[in-house]
């Protein structure tokens, strides 16, 4: 696991839309997963940017969403379906037809999972995956206590969860109790991840991820056992950590490959 220190999530954002368009400049058709969240829209209006500016081709590309809110329709605000067109997916070239996020109005949702898992592997597997962190180490909506080789599926959200996400929907009477998500196992799959957390309140799952046993309780730290996983923090995320003279020493080797 290489963890990248960086000042803050402008920097780290700047670094991950240059990590996943590099994947994407190597390989046009590449596949890749991708998060929702507040953590990861300045990542995405980089890769804007690069579309813009810089003619980066998303034609031959494929996405694969990490997650959806169950029984939420797509053209609703909170959807995630409605968060990646306009941060993303209306932005750039990708055919929507190459876009895939969870179904969640699926009628048979086993169905649903089932044919997210197969899509995903006839597309050739995910080249990169992108992902946030929860306050309790969750990723996807896996959490504390989920199984670290569950497949995409139905899951319930814990109450934290659903305080922290209350802007997607205005308040917690109106947040969704449920969310399809891909499974850990899913996304150890993928050939290369990578994390993103800024913040204070992003700590503890950062320490439980980098340095904590590998353990359900927090489910992150199983990309322990990943072989190509990139953690970009900000200082503010990394207090808790006990190596960080040691991080930051690599965080100058990878920006300089990076370079
Ligand atoms: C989103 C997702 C979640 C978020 C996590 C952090 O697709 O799967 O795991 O990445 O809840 O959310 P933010 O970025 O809002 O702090």
């Amino acid at each position: 696991m290489d963890v990248i220190i960086v000042n803050d999530n402008l920097e780290g954002c700047t670094l991950g839309a240059k990590i996943i368009s590099d994947v994407v400049k190597t390989k046009s058709n590449a596949v890749l997963g991708l998060a929702t969240g507040k953590t990861p829209i300045p990542l995405y209006g980089e890769l804007v940017k690069k579309h813009n500016e810089e003619g980066l081709d998303f034609t031959n590309v494929k996405s694969f969403n990490l997650d959806e809110y169950y029984n939420v329709p797509p053209t609703k605000e909170g959807s995630y379906h409605y968060f990646m067109n306009y941060q993303l997916f209306s932005k750039i070239n990708i055919k929507k037809e190459n876009t895939h996020v969870p179904n969640g109005m699926a009628q048979d949702v086993e169905k649903e999972c089932n044919e997210y898992e197969e899509n995903i592997r006839n597309a050739g597997g995910i080249d990169i995956q992108l992902l946030g962190i929860g306050r309790d180490g969750h990723i996807g909506f896996n959490e504390p206590s989920c199984s670290l080789t569950s497949r995409t599926r139905l899951e319930a959200l814990m109450e934290d969860t659903r305080e922290a996400n209350i802007s997607d929907f205005g308040s917690i009477e109106l947040m969704p109790h449920y969310a399809i998500t891909m499974g850990i196992g899913t996304i150890m799959e993928a050939k290369e991840i990578l994390l993103l957390a800024f913040g204070e309140s992003k700590q503890d799952a950062v320490k439980g991820l980098v340095e904590g046993p590998i353990t359900s309780m927090c489910p992150a730290s199983i990309l322990q056992m990943h072989p190509n996983v990139k953690v970009i923090i900000d200082i503010a995320a990394s207090k808790k950590l006990s190596k960080i003279d040691f991080y930051k020493e690599k965080t100058k080797l990878i920006i300089n490959n990076e370079k």
